[in-house]
């Protein structure tokens, strides 16, 4: 087998060797920009399927296809070189059977060529994790707070606010362990009980609305970067670049309008004779 590549690239196993380590650090992404940004920060970058509603304006994540998730997936594998690439598998595309599973993550980990994919779902998805990692897919899980639900559960609600709730919770998070997943995103889910998971599973936990104790952090890049009109208690904002794209944006607007765009240093001179190049 040769070596293709000078910088290796994270893989499945080193991250779920993070347990308990140093945190890691992981953030989604779904353009090859803003995935070239990450990469040198970024453990995980994800290729979520919230692309739904942050690229395209959609009100949930239920219409995202397998098409969509390996266009953006392509995209984040372009502009990354070192972070995991893990790419959502979308509704529809995995939870009819451990067959149709594996087909469509087959599919996501050959075009895209990303280094795992994630799934939604704890207990009732276990014997499926267990599928696919038996035949080469790296799984990271996806417990608490499952947006593609969204239709049965009815509202993007905290999960486990009541010590009652704890228990399926808890479940799911071993359920998912057991099938072989090497990590677990722990979405919206009471402090305590975030806290307690991860104290009692051998894989990393992924914390979005978790708890600063999970072994990683996740969030929205849009989210945290401010581009995002409403966000969830859990995102702190890290940046505010709306008001920045917006100030850009009208200060070329007004450029255009006066004629002041484009300069001298941005159109093309007619050559000098005897010269040559375009730069
Ligand atoms: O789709 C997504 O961005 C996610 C993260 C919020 C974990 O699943």
């Amino acid at each position: 087998m040769s070596v293709q590549n000078e910088i290796r690239r994270l893989t499945a196993p080193d991250i779920r060797a993070r347990k308990g380590g140093e945190p890691i650090v992981s953030l989604t992404s779904y353009h090859a920009h803003t995935a070239r940004l990450l990469d040198e920060h970024c453990d995980v970058i994800l290729v979520g399927d919230s692309l739904g509603m942050v690229m395209h304006g959609l009100e949930s994540t239920v219409p995202v296809t397998l098409d969509m998730m390996i266009l953006q997936g392509k995209a984040v594998m372009r502009g990354s070189r070192r972070a995991l690439v893990v790419v959502d598998m979308p509704f529809g595309s995995y939870e009819a059977s451990k067959e149709q599973a594996f087909m469509s993550a087959a599919r996501v980990m050959k075009e895209a060529g990303c280094g795992a994919i994630k799934l939604e779902g704890g207990r009732r998805m276990a014997e499926t994790i267990r599928f696919l990692v038996e035949r080469g897919v790296p799984v990271m899980g996806h417990i608490g707070l499952t947006p593609q639900s969204i239709n049965t559960i009815g509202s993007f609600r905290a999960q486990g606010r009541d010590e009652a709730d704890w228990g399926p919770i808890e479940d799911d998070a071993r359920a998912v362990t057991e099938a072989g997943a090497f990590s677990v995103v722990i979405e919206a889910v009471a402090e305590p009980l975030a806290r307690k998971i991860t104290a009692d599973i051998a894989i990393p936990t992924i914390g979005i609305g978790g708890s600063a104790a999970c072994d990683g952090q996740i969030l929205v890049l849009e989210d945290m970067l401010g581009l995002s009109p409403r966000v969830p208690k859990f995102v702190r904002r890290y940046g505010d670049i709306g008001p920045a794209i917006g100030a850009a944006v009208a200060a070329y607007a007004a450029d255009v309008r006066a004629r002041a765009f484009p300069g001298p240093e941005n159109v093309y001179p007619m050559r000098t004779k005897g010269k040559s190049g375009a730069s």
